[in-house]
């Protein structure tokens, strides 16, 4: 159908009304699920604050770790601020990104494709394979490992897009290494160890997440004529470690606190961090794996970049032995990643089912 092109492509012609096509059954509609009122919409969350500078500081690194444990605890999302990648590399990923959408719609769909393990998938809503009703939303999925053999099939336009989706790539990735370094310590786990989390291989998880999974996400969100209708991304949780976001300074992110949808503050140029579905099982639940959902605006389009890191695909998951006691009995039984994700790819953005399913 016409949907299929995308939102962008919808709102080439201007619209007044949201097509039937993106309206969510009247529980669904953002402002109506958890008694949530306009009010609170607008009202902007501070994440918790987690300076990386204070994580490389022998000093400051136990009072870091604490407040990095007791946010992924109660909100499973931090701000990192001071992480160090230089302004360029993220300022650039940013505007690449929103040069990739400002092509014309021809362009773009040389990378649409309904294979899930093509290394560069363009498309929109959430799984337009399967969404009844879609979100007001077209992304870009690129693999990002192994480099080498995936980075000839990323997209060649924008002329730079490659160099720098490969720059953006590599420094989040060895940002990603040294947050899990500090998870690991702020569970009270032993670095290095053998063996750890992942019972199919030798060496430490730590060497598994080097070799590991890395995904890139790149979402445009056109301005919505009806936002109250619509999502730009439903309510679901990340499959893998941690997901690194970025986002421009348009607010539409929410996360799933208490009983109530909050509005994360975007703090440009810093990284809005969350616990995946592995890092829950990981920690044996310790740390929690939150949904969240993105909503749409009558004024501004919105860019994000998110990328979620793992494990090799053929690695198992499963709670780490030093987690499981007496007083911690066993919550999350093994699961092996491919089949995590062909389940999410089966089925509505609920996948915290899979989690409860797996205890
Ligand atoms: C997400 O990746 O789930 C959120 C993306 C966004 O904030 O746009
Ligand atoms: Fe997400």
């Amino acid at each position: 159908s016409q949907f299929q092109k995308g939102v962008k492509h919808l709102c080439e012609k201007a619209i007044l009304r949201v097509p039937g096509k993106y309206i969510l059954p009247v529980h669904e509609r953002p402002g109506r699920a958890y008694g949530e009122d306009a009010a609170m919409r607008r009202k902007l969350l501070s994440l918790p604050l987690i300076d990386f500078a204070e994580l490389r500081s022998s000093l400051d690194r136990p009072r870091a770790l604490r407040s990095l444990a007791t946010a992924c605890e109660q909100y499973g999302f931090f701000q990192l601020v001071n992480h160090g990648i230089p302004d360029e590399v993220i300022s650039s990923m940013i505007d690449a990104s929103t040069r990739f959408f400002g092509q014309p719609y021809e362009e773009r769909a040389k990378y649409m494709s309904s294979d899930m393990t093509s290394p560069v998938r363009y498309g929109t809503s959430f799984n337009q394979s399967k969404d009844k009703v879609f979100c007001w939303r077209d992304f870009l999925k690129i693999t990002c490992e192994p480099m080498p053999q995936v980075l000839p099939h990323w997209p060649s336009s924008p002329t730079d897009m490659r160099r720098v989706v490969a720059s953006y790539a590599k420094e989040t990735k060895y940002l990603f290494l040294k947050i899990m370094e500090a998870i690991l310590e702020s569970l009270g786990l032993p670095l290095p160890a053998p063996g750890r989390g992942c019972v199919a291989e030798d060496g430490g998880i730590m060497d598994r997440l080097q070799e590991g999974s890395q995904m890139m996400v790149t979402n445009f969100y056109p301005p919505c004529p009806e936002p109250d209708l619509t999502l730009g991304m439903p309510p679901h949780s990340d499959y893998g470690f941690l997901t690194l976001l970025l986002q421009d300074r348009v607010p539409g992110l929410q996360i799933l606190h208490g009983d109530n949808w909050v509005t994360v503050k975007p703090i440009p140029g810093s990284f809005v961090v969350n616990v995946g579905d592995h890092l829950e099982i990981f920690s044996n639940g310790r740390y929690k794996s939150v949904l969240h959902r993105v909503l749409v605006n009558s004024t501004e389009s919105r860019i994000s970049v998110a990328t979620l890191h793992s494990l090799p695909k053929e690695c198992s998951i499963s709670p780490a032995l030093e987690l499981i006691d007496e007083g911690n009995p066993r919550r999350y039984m093994d699961t092996d990643f491919a089949s995590f994700l062909a389940y999410i790819s089966s089925c509505e953005p609920k996948k915290k089912n899979f989690l409860e399913s797996r205890k």
